[in-house]
């Protein structure tokens, strides 16, 4: 079982950028750990981060029959890229949307996920953990699809 873990705009900036919201580890600490958790279940993992949207969309392609199961954190993209929203559905692979934050308790534009509706599932407001909490809930259901 193969995952590819994606994360948009500025989430490179993570331990810099607002870490009362977002936390103060950086991006690699987080998905150090996360590929070890994926792991120890069984899977492989890989991982890619891009600030822009036809990168992403290459990549979401890319995943296309090689990929069993995408973890999307969006970034700002989560709120208007149809473009993504797209892609994730054209390829026809389980995604799970995360964000570190709480998007439904912030500004009313972060509410909205166009994402959302091509994912199985959303997870948000558990900082880091969003990303294993979603890692967990795909393995599962890919493990056993009637979970
Ligand atoms: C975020 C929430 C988005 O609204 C924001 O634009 C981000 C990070 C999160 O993980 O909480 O870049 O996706």
């Amino acid at each position: 079982m193969k995952l590819l873990v994606l994360n948009g705009p500025n989430l490179n900036m993570l331990g810099i950028r607002r870490p009362e919201v977002y936390g103060s580890r950086t991006l690699d600490e987080i998905m150090h750990d996360l590929a070890a958790y994926i792991r120890e279940n069984g899977a492989e993992a890989e991982f890619f981060q891009s600030n822009h949207e036809g990168e992403l969309i290459d990549r979401i392609h890319a995943a296309y029959g090689l990929i069993d199961g995408i973890i999307i954190n969006p970034g700002a993209y989560s709120h208007y890229s149809y473009a993504i929203r797209d892609a994730i559905e054209a390829v026809g692979i389980p995604a799970v949307e995360v964000h570190l934050s709480d998007v439904h308790n912030r500004e009313s534009f972060r509410a909205i996920s166009v994402i959302e509706p091509v994912c199985i599932a959303q997870v948000s407001a558990l900082g880091e953990r969003s990303y294993f909490v979603g890692a967990q809930f795909i393995l599962n259901r890919l493990k056993d699809p009637a979970v």
